[in-house]
Order: structure tokens, then C-alpha cells, then sequence
């Protein structure tokens, strides 16, 4: 029997996050529960802070859900099993686990709703082992690459943010005749790069899946010039990578962070393909932008089902798991079956095959080269 459930936000934000925040709330508080907020991942139960654990009623969630950002506050510096405690004026990495899993008992917490990405499935699969009550896990990442799951709220917010950017890179681009390198985020997969090249009209996409050839990627935009389309737009994931080389970061990972910071690539390809072609070029990093602002539609509905089916499964089964989308239903995978891997882009799914026949360059094979090629009838990898 459910009487108080709590949710925490971990990892980077998505736009969503609120909107599931909201339906989590709600759905719950229609079935008589009670429910927390845990601030910043796991920290709100931690620190000595009087609002580290807030109580969600309808007035504090009222007006969300349409809001970018988390009002639980999140980190990617929160890990339990080496937390940031201070000991003699420094830092040390500190395994805190138990003490999250007494704080749950004192707080007679029945089940946790967690969301976040693979850190955040990991983490509340191995606080389970220490005695954590059940966790339905909700999948958040604008990089829509979380094992099991179709898709993931986020990434259609950025998708649609970085082809708005893309139509207005064109225009400036095309009047003085430029190459425009956009570097998007998609840290181990390409899905921004590819749905946005689509949408966005982009003559090269560059993705963390296939190691590009820089003249490949050269001769597509010479191609472009020779056509009289004096200009060309690549869009480059943030963590693609040369063949032979690898990715480019522009900041270490320290002991208590998820990861290292990515960044570089898209400077150094314009510099490369002017260079190699002389032609002009300039590079764009969208960065945190497509992390921010309003959920569209789509990922405020997506957010919300999932949210309210995370408080079903609470009140109708005893498993944990993730919430994933397959086949166009909610239904909840053990965490066995979706951490520890990435959903790479599959290279002979629809859209990839949709990318081929419009000519976008990757930076693999000549231009044409896939235009005859018979695809097998039905094996083409699932995508959604
Ligand atoms: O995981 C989502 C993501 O957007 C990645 O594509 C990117 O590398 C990362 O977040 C950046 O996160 P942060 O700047 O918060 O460390």
C-alpha cells in the first residue's frame, strides 16, 4: 500500500522535466499519496538545507508544466557512492549510499520516481542494493539515446531549437557565401544531428556513429560551390570524430563529475574545410540552448504520459524499472535490460536511408553512392 512516494531530477536537464514533475504530482495526489521533491538528485536529503525536501502539493506544481529547467534543481555531481564531502577543507569522494537509504526510512518514503538518464537508472538500481524501496525510473535526455526506450522527452524541444537555428544560418550563410559549421550536442549518438540536418536542410551531417573523412566531407562542399550554391551548412554532433582521431574535449573530468566536457570540433572542421577548399567558414556551437526554454508539444504530451504512467505502475505492480516507450505504449523494462549502453543511431534506419537519397554528405562514401543500392525489404533497423 502507497502512502507517500518522492522524485528526484539528476544529469542535465531537458525540456520536460517539469511537465513530468507536474503529472507525477498530481496523478499521485488524485490517488490520496503524498508526494516529495528531493532537491538536486539525491543532495536535498544530504545537506543541512530547510527546503533540501520540498512537499509537492498542487499549488507548488501548479504552472510547470510548460517551463524548461527542473524545480527540483538537478546535478551531474551527485553520485552517492562518491559524494563531495568535506573533510579538512577539501573535498573527498565519500560513499553516502546508506545514509540516503535511512533517510528514505525516516521519511517513510514508499517509492522513488527518478528522473534521468543511464547515470541516474544506474545509480538508483545500485541504491536499491543497499536498500533503497522500489524505483520507477522516467528516461530524460535531449540526446534521445537511452537503451529501450523509442524516445526520450527532450529531444524534440532541441531538435525544433536547432533547426530554427539552422533556417537562420542559411540566410546569412547563402549572403556572403559561406561554409557554417553547427555544432550540436549528441555526445555518444547523432539522433540532433541527423533530425535537425533533415529538417534544417543540411548539406553535410557529421555523427558520433560513423568516423567522417575529411575529404569526403571537402569534396561535397566544393560540389556545392561548382553547382553555384555558393554556400554550405555542416552540422557536426559534438562527439563526432575524424577517422583515425579522437573526440575533442575542451574541459577534464574531476573525480565527482559524470563526464568530461566535449567541445571543439566544429572550430576545428571550419578551419579544416577552409583550408582544404578556401572557402570561407565559420563555426556556431549551440550548446546549453538546446537544453533550454519551453517544451513543444510533443515532449510536453510524451513527458506527461510518461509521468503518469511511472504512477501507475507504482500503484498497480511491485517491480522497479525504467518507464519506456515500445510500440507506442508505456511499459516499464527492468533496469537490467536498459543501463550501460547507448541507442546509437542505426545506420541503415528510415531516416538515415531518408538522409541518402537527399544527398546529405556523412562523410563516409562519395555523394550517389547510395542511390542505387537496393534497400533488403524489411531490415532496416527499428528507429521508433
Ligand atoms: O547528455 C546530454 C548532454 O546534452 C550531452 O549531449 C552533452 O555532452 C552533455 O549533456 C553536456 O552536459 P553538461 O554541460 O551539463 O556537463
Amino acid at each position: 500500500m502507497i502512502r507517500r512516494i518522492a522524485i528526484n531530477t539528476g544529469g542535465g536537464d531537458a525540456p520536460g522535466l517539469n511537465a513530468v514533475i507536474r503529472s507525477v504530482a498530481v496523478s499521485a495526489l488524485n490517488r490520496g499519496w503524498e508526494v516529495l521533491g528531493i532537491r538536486r538528485g539525491y543532495e536535498g536529503l544530504l545537506e543541512d538545507d530547510p527546503e533540501g525536501i520540498i512537499k509537492l502539493d498542487r499549488a507548488r506544481v501548479s504552472g510547470i508544466f510548460h517551463l524548461g529547467g527542473t524545480i527540483l534543481g538537478t546535478t551531474n555531481r551527485g553520485d552517492p557512492f562518491r559524494y563531495p564531502v568535506m573533510v579538512d577543507g577539501k573535498k573527498v569522494p565519500t560513499d553516502v549510499s546508506s545514509r540516503i537509504v535511512e533517510r528514505f526510512k525516516e521519511l517513510g518514503i514508499d517509492a522513488l520516481v527518478a528522473l534521468g538518464g543511464d547515470g541516474s537508472m544506474t545509480l538508483a538500481r545500485r541504491l536499491m542494493d543497499r536498500g533503497l524501496p522500489r524505483v520507477v525510473g522516467v528516461p530524460k535526455t535531449i540526446d534521445n539515446d537511452l537503451k529501450g526506450t523509442s524516445v526520450t522527452f527532450g529531444f524534440a524541444t532541441a531538435v525544433t531549437t536547432t533547426t530554427d537555428a539552422l533556417d537562420k544560418l542559411h540566410s546569412t550563410a547563402q549572403a556572403h557565401r559561406r561554409v557554417i559549421v553547427v555544432e550540436v550536442m549528441g555526445r555518444h549518438a547523432g539522433w540532433i544531428a541527423l533530425a535537425s540536418g533533415i529538417a534544417g536542410g543540411a548539406d553535410v551531417v557529421l555523427l558520433p556513429e560513423i568516423p567522417y573523412d575529411l575529404d569526403r566531407v571537402c569534396e561535397k562542399v566544393r560540389e556545392r560551390y561548382l553547382r553555384r550554391s555558393d554556400f554550405a551548412i555542416v552540422v557536426v554532433s559534438e562527439g563526432a570524430m575524424q577517422a583515425g582521431s579522437e573526440a575533442i574535449y575542451k574541459a577534464g573530468k574531476d573525480e565527482f563529475k559524470e563526464h568530461a566536457v566535449l567541445g571543439g570540433i566544429g572550430e576545428r572542421l571550419a578551419r579544416q574545410i577552409e583550408e582544404q577548399t578556401g572557402c570561407e567558414a565559420r563555426s556556431v556551437v549551440l550548446g546549453h540552448l538546446q537544453r533550454g526554454g519551453s517544451p513543444v508539444s510533443y515532449d510536453r504530451l510524451l513527458a506527461q504520459r510518461m509521468g503518469c504512467a511511472a504512477v501507475r505502475y507504482v500503484g498497480s505492480t511491485t517491480s522497479s524499472g525504467m518507464i519506456a516507450q515500445v510500440g507506442g505504449e508505456m511499459v516499464l523494462l527492468p533496469f537490467e535490460q536498459v543501463v550501460g549502453g547507448t541507442r546509437s543511431v542505426a545506420l541503415d534506419c528510415d531516416t538515415m536511408q531518408t538522409a541518402r537519397d537527399l544527398g546529405i554528405c556523412f562523410g563516409d562514401e562519395p555523394a550517389g553512392t547510395f542511390l542505387n543500392r537496393v534497400p533488403a525489404q524489411g531490415t532496416a533497423a527499428a528507429e521508433s
